[in-house]
This record gives C-alpha cells, structure tokens and sequence, in this order.
C-alpha cells in the first residue's frame, strides 16, 4: 500500500467528516424532522440521510472505484457486504437518539476498510469540536494530539462502557439487563452515553477502561475499532474471539486482561447478520 494512498483516504475522511460536521451542527439546536425505523426508539431524521448522501457522494467522486456501506443506505435496502475492495464503512449520525435530544454525544464515524482490515479512521463530534482520528500503524489523535487507553487490568477497578436500551425481544433484554448488573457489581461502575463510536473512543483516550455492546452494526464500530487499536487497545467478539464486525457483537478493552475478566462473565446471544 502506497503511503501516498493512505494520505488521501485520510485527508478525504477528515475533509467530509469536516463538512458532515456542519451539517450535524446546524440541525443540533432545530426542530428535528424524525422518522422512525424499525420501532419507536429507532429514529432517523433528515440529517442522517442529508449527511450519508453528501458523504457518500463525496467520496465516491474522489474515489470512483471503492465501495460504501452507510446505515442507512442499508435501511434503504443497499447490500451489506464487506469484501477486500477498499470499503468506506459510514454511520452518518452515530448516537441518533442523543442527536433528537440535544444531548451533546453525538457524532459522525467513518471508516475505510481494505482487504477487510480498517486502514483509516475518524470520528468526529462537531458539538463538542472533537476529532479522533487514526491510520493503520500510526496511532491514534484526539485533535491532533495524541491518545492512549488507561492500561487498567483490573475490572473491580474499571469504568465500563455500555448501552442499555429496550427493544422488542425480551430475551435479550434480561440477558443484556443482567449482564450489566454482573459487571455494575464488580466494577467501579457503568456509563451508558448513547453512542457506540464515541464509547470506543472514550475508551482509546483512557476516560473508560472498557465498552461491550450486542447488537452493534458494522457502521457503529468500523472505525472506532482501528482508533482504539492504535491507542494500546484491544478489540474482540464478546467471547473474546476475532472480531467480526458484520457478527454485531464488541467487547473494546484497555488491557487483554481486562477482557479476559469481562469475557468471564458476560453471557452471550446471537443477532441476525444484517
Ligand atoms: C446506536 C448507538 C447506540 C447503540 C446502538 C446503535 P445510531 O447507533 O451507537 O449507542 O446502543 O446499538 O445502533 O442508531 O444512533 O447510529
Ligand atoms: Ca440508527
Ligand atoms: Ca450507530
Ligand atoms: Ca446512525
């Protein structure tokens, strides 16, 4: 791989999270148009669509030959599939609830995967103004400074990341409820913030020391994944296996050993690929 390849796809990423920041920002203080997806907590508003059409559109100008997963090209249907071909991964608007609300944890995550590993990555809050940025082997930046996960090994002495919400099946909901209390008991305690790509950037700066979540998609954790690698961090399937990003499961740790502790007691189930 060229260096000089890698320089574009990073300079194109940061240019149109840029400018999907923008847009983020001038529709955070307004009445939102929502929509809702699949069920009453699943939304879209006119900004997600509005910045994953310019996102892609600008990529795909600069970049005719690569291919595009956005969240919600894939509700419009659009196929999800992640082969070797440089694949720009897109969640337009990650933390959409957060985003209706005003609450300030909102984001845009972008991701260029090629031979099916991320190569470039960023994610930005424009409210906040924080850019989290990293290339393959060459670490990872907040606003252009750089990060590092906390290295905490121990989970009664960690801060863990994850979501909690209510969704239709409720099987997974007393599994997911009871998975947090195991951890809440053994832990310094839980943060549930609303945005997957945020979380694992939270902890690739060290301000949590873990993040596990079922039922991510590859958009949620395409970039978020190389950011907190090149910060020291590790990222797996909740068993602790190779991530798979299309298996909609993530455990992003500061320390194996942590995730070893974690991986100990979380219970596990499946989701449908997308
Ligand atoms: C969601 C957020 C949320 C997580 C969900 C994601 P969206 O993404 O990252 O924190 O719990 O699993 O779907 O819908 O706001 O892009
Ligand atoms: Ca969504
Ligand atoms: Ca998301
Ligand atoms: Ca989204």
């Amino acid at each position: 791989m060229a260096s000089s390849d890698v320089e574009k796809w990073y300079q194109a990423a940061v240019d149109v999270a840029k400018e999907a920041g923008v847009i983020i920002r001038d529709g955070f203080y307004k009445a939102k148009k929502v929509e809702m997806k699949g069920n009453p907590r699943d939304l879209v508003t006119e900004t997600d669509k509005a910045v994953e059409d310019m996102v892609m559109a600008t990529l795909h100008k600069t970049f005719p030959d690569h291919k595009f997963i956005g969240e919600e090209s894939v509700a419009a249907g659009a196929k999800c599939e992640l082969t070797d071909a440089p694949t720009w991964i897109i969640d337009p608007v990650d933390g959409t609830m957060n985003f209706v609300h005003s609450f300030p944890y909102t984001c845009i995550s972008i991701g260029l995967w090629v031979d099916k590993e991320a190569r470039v990555a960023v994610v930005f809050n424009p409210i906040l103004d924080q850019l989290y940025t990293a290339k393959k082997g060459e670490g990872a930046y907040l606003n252009g400074q750089p990060i590092k996960v906390s290295g905490q090994k121990e989970l009664s002495k960690s801060l863990v990341m994850t979501e909690l919400w209510c969704r239709p099946d409720e099987k997974k909901m007393k599994i997911a409820y009871s998975n947090a209390m195991k951890v809440i008991s053994q832990s310094h305690g839980p943060r549930c913030m609303g945005s997957a790509a945020l979380n694992m950037c939270q902890v690739a700066q060290g301000g949590a020391d873990g993040y596990y979540e079922i039922g991510l998609h590859a958009w949620d954790v395409a970039a978020g994944k190389l950011i907190v690698e090149e910060a020291g961090g590790v990222v797996t399937d909740i068993t602790g296996a190779p991530i798979d990003i299309m298996n909609r499961r993530l455990l992003c740790v500061s320390s194996p050993e942590l995730g070893k502790a974690l991986t100990d007691i979380l219970e596990i189930y499946e989701e449908e690929r997308d």
